[in-house]
């Protein structure tokens, strides 16, 4: 089930984003990006337990991905795909037409996941994300007309 989050979600967002980024997000900064005007975040759920949530923010008919994460013990099972139609659909009908984001040029799977959405590569932003040690990655940007 997808659902329009609410602020109790706060502590399952930070959790699930805490397991797929090097700095996870507290609840205090989810709990604060939920209460923005224009963010709007949707919660997956699966047997009573939120094991997804996409977060993104509207500026007119454009909006930004912020972040998207699943359970690592679900990965690869549609969740995150499912999210990421859902919110096109809400989208679309608030009449936003372009969605864009960035991802790390090392993450694969979300790569792959914006990839299968149809999203297109747009631009590079050179070693913009931190990593162990004294690399950097660069920041893939992407896009996609609804
Ligand atoms: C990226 C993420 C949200 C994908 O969620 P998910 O529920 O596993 O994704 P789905 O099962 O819907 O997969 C959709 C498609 O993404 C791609 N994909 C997902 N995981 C992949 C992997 N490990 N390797 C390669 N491609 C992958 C595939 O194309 C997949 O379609 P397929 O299974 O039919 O081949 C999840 O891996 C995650 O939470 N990662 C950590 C947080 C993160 O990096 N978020 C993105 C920030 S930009």
């Amino acid at each position: 089930m997808i659902r329009p989050a609410t602020a109790t979600d706060a502590e399952a967002f930070s959790r699930l984003h805490s397991q797929g980024f090097l700095r996870g997000w507290s609840v205090e900064e989810i709990t604060a990006l939920l209460a923005e005007e224009g963010v709007v975040a949707f919660a997956h759920e699966q047997d009573g337990e939120v094991d997804g949530f996409i977060l993104l923010r509207s500026v007119f008919d454009e909006c930004e991905i912020l972040t998207i994460a699943t359970d690592e013990t679900r990965k690869r099972q549609g969740i995150g795909s499912a999210l990421l139609n859902h919110a096109c659909t809400a989208l679309k009908s608030c009449d936003v037409t372009n969605l864009f984001l960035e991802v790390a040029e090392d993450n694969t799977p979300a790569l792959g996941l914006y990839e299968k959405a149809g999203f297109a590569v747009s631009g590079r932003r050179r070693g913009y994300y931190p990593r162990l040690g004294r690399t950097r990655a660069d920041a893939i940007l992407m896009h996609k007309t609804l």
